[in-house]
């Protein structure tokens, strides 16, 4: 078959992830599109990857109407996901969703139904599920030498988003449970084949409640305990309270050892610098002094392989695999507003779908 064509809407943060993925798998897939309604993102998105013969929009609808594509890619802030996969369905294109899938579960149904009407497939993009590290903590626990995994504790921080539409829960759903605690919960549903049981939770609440970021509408703190059907149990936590680097922290307990996984901090290389480095890990302000410069960290975090993943399902006509289907966003975004509830109302929560 011919390459797959991709067009991807959004050239900012999330897009420069992708980026990384599409430029190592050019043997599967071409960027033929790039929209982004600040133009000036694309040209340089492209520069970074060596995207070339690609069509540039500033307008997305046109761009989904127009473009000849295979799956169109949506990097877009959270409220336009729901309109822009609904417009590609329309036009028989597959499309993947960066996480959260929407800003409601009522939109992520929309999404999950409008891919299933089309007979097209809905692809959501949570990169946990192709880290390298993980996948080899995964590969020991499989081998029995942890013995019965009983308790994971789980957790993404940093000190707050660069992207000013996460302020605002219309346009984003939540604060960081919905932001970065969608990566651990999505990364237990996918072990656990979405079969939790039971969840209770707590959040700083949101604006004035919050720990450090008032002008949040909301929460910059919030964790959930979860129990699943084989016994399982998880802490969870996602929090904007972390300065120096964003921590991706993944422990595993069994009745006979235990893993401890560091997705960021956690490189080969230290450094000492006076001047300080342009860059070491994401959302780390301050690279003076000592630090751990991540190593090829896109392709650490998963995004790389979960890109590769996405092509190959696209060329195959195929469901991603469980944990990337829509449907799991779709449940992961749930879980999430699950929380939301228990925090509210200060109540365990149970599965009413098991
Ligand atoms: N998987 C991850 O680790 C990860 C990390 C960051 C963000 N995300 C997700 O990616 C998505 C985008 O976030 P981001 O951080 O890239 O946001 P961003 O603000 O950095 O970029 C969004 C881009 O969309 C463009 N845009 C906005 N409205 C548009 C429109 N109507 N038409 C065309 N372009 C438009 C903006 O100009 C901007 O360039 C969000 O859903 C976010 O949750 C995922």
């Amino acid at each position: 078959m011919s390459k797959v064509k991709v067009l991807l809407i959004g050239a900012a943060f999330s897009a420069d992830l992708h980026a990384e993925g599409y430029a190592r798998s050019t043997d599967l897939a071409e960027i033929v599109a790039i929209c982004d309604k600040d133009v000036s993102r694309i040209k340089d998105l492209a520069d970074r990857y060596g995207f070339k013969d690609y069509a540039v929009y500033d307008d997305m609808f046109k761009a989904i109407e127009e473009v000849e594509c295979d799956v169109v890619d949506i990097c877009l802030p959270n409220f336009l996901h729901v309109e822009a996969a609904k417009r590609a369905f329309a036009k028989g294109r597959h499309v993947i969703s960066e996480k959260p899938l929407a800003t409601t579960v009522e939109d992520a149904k929309a999404m999950v139904d409008a891919a299933e009407a089309a007979g097209k497939k809905l692809y959501y993009a949570e990169d946990w599920l192709f880290a390298p590290a993980l996948g080899r903590a995964l590969a020991v626990i499989n081998e029995g030498a942890i013995g019965k995994p009983m308790f994971v504790r789980a957790r993404e921080c940093h000190n707050g988003s660069h992207s000013p539409f996460t302020k605002t829960i219309k346009f984003c759903g939540g604060g960081s449970m919905v932001h970065l605690g969608v990566h651990p919960v999505c990364f237990m549903l996918a072990l656990k084949n979405n079969r939790w049981t039971e969840l209770t939770a707590m959040t700083s609440g949101g604006g004035e409640a919050n720990l450090w970021h008032r002008d949040m509408e909301g929460e910059d703190w919030g964790a959930v305990l979860m129990k699943f059907e084989d016994g399982t149990h998880a802490l969870l936590e996602a929090n904007y309270v972390t300065c120096g680097g964003m921590e991706d922290i993944i422990d595993f307990y069994g009745d006979k050892g235990c893993i401890h996984v560091d997705l960021t901090m956690s490189s080969a290389v230290s450094v000492y610098s006076e001047p300080g480095l342009s860059y070491t890990v994401e959302k780390a302000d301050v690279t003076t002094g000592w630090s751990k410069p991540a190593v090829d960290e896109k392709f650490n975090l998963g995004y790389v392989g979960e890109i590769r993943h996405f092509m190959e399902s696209v060329r195959d006509n195929k469901d991603a695999k469980v944990g990337l289907r829509g449907i799991d966003g779709y449940e992961a975004l749930r879980v999430i507003n699950l929380i939301y509830k228990s925090a509210k109302e200060g109540v365990a929560i149970k599965n009413d779908l098991l």
